[in-house]
Formats: structure tokens, C-alpha cells, sequence
């Protein structure tokens, strides 16, 4: 309630009375998206180039996404998973073909963390049938695999431990870019190895294809399952249906969430070969997971990626994103270069103004995020055309010289 005379509270301001304050917000209030594009309360457009990061794969409101989710809403959303429902079987047969995996078994969570760890419990059952001290698990620095407790261990970035220790010491990290320190960290008591194929909470960083072929091999030497975090490289983003596919190994369990729903809330895991016999009746359970509505939006999904052939145009749209983000390069002292592939790149700066840049987007109309300290991130929708890519640009362009105007000061 405001008092007579006084000003109502801006929803910034409720915000920060109401909500814990874990998230540092940008002022901005979105209130409706189509496509590649965002309106904010004032009614101005933006062109959206981080997809809720990484999430809205389909761009916003896709119709498809739409019709699955109310034709479902309108007929069963809940029964809990002590009952069979066609949504969620039909998505683990999706899956499986998406995969090429024939004998791939699926549970389903609600986000990313809660894959990972449904993952973490199956690679340390399936450890422990072997011998009981089989429960060690090996991850890469600078990896990113979510911030419950389990899942915090296993993201390799110090800093988000330290608050929260003691957390275990169940976990090696070792650096994302050396297969010997990976080849030598996993032994006879590892149950699992833990890989993205390019990290991207941690910069957008492709893990080099040796350091994915030693942890397979680690893998098969030691009877470890080898995991692939794909929670935010899968579904298409990279320019093929799992980054994996192109990295010429392929791991016993791959973790999902983000994109699959297209901003429902979904976590996946598949696992393949002996590991999908590890888990049994009680072993892991979740009230929502795999539930009809997200399930019915997860198979819209991937049915329109495969019939629109997104993967293919994710490809193509990187490559532009690539083109385009050089050209910026080339014209701007404030970028040091790019990473990343398909429809996650990163544009990396000279000096750490990366909030600075991302603040000046959003004035231009552009939503990206500082990744990292020197870095923006660009993931958007896998329905990009030349005209976004090059609008991006402009924007970008834009944003940077205001950076270089303004100097590095507040974002
Ligand atoms: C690779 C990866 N794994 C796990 C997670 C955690 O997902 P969530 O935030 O849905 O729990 C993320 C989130 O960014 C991620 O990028």
C-alpha cells in the first residue's frame, strides 16, 4: 500500500524488499517476446541475443510451443510419476533418436543442476556395484554444472565454494585444456568424469578435442562413466543436435535442461550401455520431473527443430555470428577477439568492461551478458536470420564506441 502524497515503489524497489538478493538484476522489466525479440514496460523493442541464457531456443512465443502447452494445460497437467503419462515417454523415444542412442534411458528433472545431479547419484551407484570406494569424481576448472550442494563440488571455480564449504572432497579439478592432468587424476576409485565440450557459464571455452578423448579413454581404463554437461551446448546451439557429436567421443550420460522446453522447466539425463542399469525403483524421484506440460513443450520442441532443420541453421547463423563479430573486431580496440562456436560465441575484450557493455546494449536495444569480467556472451535463438545477425552487429557496435566514449565507469 502507498501512503496518500507519496510515490508508489518502483518494481525495483519492491524487488529488493520482497526477493533474497542473489541476483544482480538490469532495470529493465520485460513484459512480452515474439521471436527474436523482447518489449520492455515502455513498449520499446529488443533484439534478444542471450535467449533467458540459452533457454529459448524457438525464440519467444513459438507457436508450436504454444499449441503443445495449451492443448496439454487443457487436458492433464499433473498425475506425479507413480503413474504412466504418453507426454514423457514419448519425449525419452525423442530423445534417444535425437542422440542416436537406440538404448538410451532418460529420467527427467526440472532445470540443470537437478540433471547433473541425478547424474551424480547414478555414476556413483553404478561406482559403488563395483567396489565401495568407487565414489571419486573428475571435472574440468572452469566448468559450470549448477549450485546445489553436489553440483556446486563438481563446478570447478573455487570462489562459489568457498562460502558454502564444507562441501566434500569427492571431486578433482583439473585444467580444462590438459589431457595428461586428466588421464593422471582419474584412478581405479573414479566412478565418473565430468566434461562440457565448451564451457560456457566458464567464458564460452571450448574443451580442446584431446582433452575429450583422454577422459574417454580415462573412462574405459578405469570403468568410469564419462558425463557430457550438454545443459547448455544441447538441443541444437552448437550446430549439431549434442556438442559431443562433433567431438568425436561419446560419453555414457549426457545432462540437458535449458533449451529443451523453450523456458519450461525441464531437466533430462540419458544414459546409455550398462550405466542405464544402475538406477532402480526408489533410487531417485522427482514430484515434477518429466511432467505432461513440460513434456508436451520439450516434444513440440524438437519436433519443430528437426522439421524447421534448426541444427543446420544454427550452423549457418554461427558462422555469421562469427563474420559479423570479427568485423567488430576489426573496427574496435575495445575487443581482444571471439570464442565459442555455432549460436554461443563470446566477444572478448581488451579490459574488463564486459558489464559496462552489456549495460550499453541494453540502451541500444540489445540483450546480451557479461559472461565473464572481459567477456559478452551472444546465444540467440536458433531461428536467427542475416537481418538479426546484422541488426546485432549494429547495436554492438554501438554499444562498444559508447564504452570507449564514456570510459570504463559504472554498468
Ligand atoms: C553447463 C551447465 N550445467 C548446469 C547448469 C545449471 O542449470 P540450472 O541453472 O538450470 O540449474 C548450467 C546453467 O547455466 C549450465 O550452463
Amino acid at each position: 500500500m502507498t501512503a496518500p502524497g507519496t510515490a508508489a515503489p518502483t518494481l525495483a524497489e519492491r524487488e529488493a524488499a520482497a526477493l533474497l538478493p542473489v541476483y544482480r538484476r538490469r532495470p529493465v522489466e520485460f513484459v512480452r517476446g515474439r521471436g527474436t525479440r523482447l518489449f520492455d514496460a515502455d513498449g520499446r523493442e529488443h533484439l534478444d541475443f542471450l535467449s533467458g541464457l540459452s533457454v529459448t531456443s524457438l525464440g519467444h512465443a513459438h507457436p508450436a510451443v504454444t499449441a503443445a502447452v495449451t492443448a496439454q494445460i487443457q487436458r492433464l497437467v499433473h498425475v506425479s510419476n507413480l503413474f504412466l503419462t504418453a507426454p514423457q515417454v514419448e519425449l525419452a523415444e525423442r530423445l534417444a533418436v535425437t542422440l542416436g542412442w537406440p538404448d538410451g534411458r532418460s529420467f527427467f528433472a526440472n532445470s540443470g543442476a537437478e540433471a547433473n545431479e541425478a547424474a551424480l547419484k547414478l555414476t556413483r551407484r553404478h561406482g559403488k556395484r563395483l567396489h565401495p570406494a568407487k565414489v571419486k569424481v573428475v571435472a574440468l576448472q572452469g566448468g559450470f554444472h549448477g549450485r546445489l550442494l553436489g553440483t556446486l563440488l563438481l563446478t570447478g571455480d573455487p570462489a562459489k565454494h568457498t562460502p558454502f564449504q564444507p562441501l566434500g572432497s569427492w571431486v578433482t579439478h583439473v585444467p580444462h585444456d590438459d589431457p595428461q592432468a586428466l588421464e593422471d587424476a582419474v584412478d581405479d576409485d573414479t566412478c565418473a568424469v565430468w566434461v562440457e565440450v565448451l564451457q560456457a557459464e566458464g567464458g564460452v571455452r571450448p574443451v580442446p578435442a584431446a582433452v575429450l578423448a583422454a577422459a574417454r579413454d580415462a573412462c574405459d581404463r578405469h570403468g568410469a562413466l564419462l558425463v557430457a554437461d550438454e545443459v547448455q551446448t544441447g538441443v541444437g546451439r552448437l550446430g549439431a543436435w549434442y556438442g559431443w557429436q562433433t567431438a568425436g567421443v561419446t560419453p555414457d550420460v549426457v545432462c540437458l535442461a535449458k533449451a529443451l522446453a523453450n523456458g519450461l522447466p525441464i531437466g533430462a539425463i540419458v544414459v546409455r550401455g550398462v550405466a542405464a542399469g544402475a538406477f532402480g525403483p526408489g533410487d531417485h524421484a522427482s514430484t515434477f520431473g518429466g511432467g505432461p506440460v513440460v513434456a508436451a513443450a520439450a516434444n513440440a520442441v524438437l519436433a519443430t527443430i528437426d522439421t524447421e532443420d534448426l541444427v543446420a541453421r544454427a550452423g549457418e547463423m554461427g558462422r555469421r555470428l562469427t563474420e559479423r563479430l570479427a568485423d567488430l573486431g576489426a573496427n574496435n580496440d575495445l575487443v581482444a577477439g571471439t570464442r565459442g562456436r555455432g549460436l554461443l560465441q563470446a566477444l572478448v575484450l581488451t579490459a574488463p568492461v564486459a558489464g559496462e557493455v552489456a549495460a550499453a546494449a541494453l540502451q541500444w536495444g540489445l540483450v546480451i551478458n557479461d559472461v565473464t569480467p572481459d567477456a559478452v556472451r551472444l546465444a540467440p535463438a536458433l531461428i536467427v536470420d542475416d537481418d538479426d545477425v546484422d541488426a546485432m552487429a549494429a547495436r554492438l557496435a554501438g554499444a562498444l564506441a559508447q564504452v570507449e566514449r564514456e570510459g570504463a565507469g559504472a554498468s
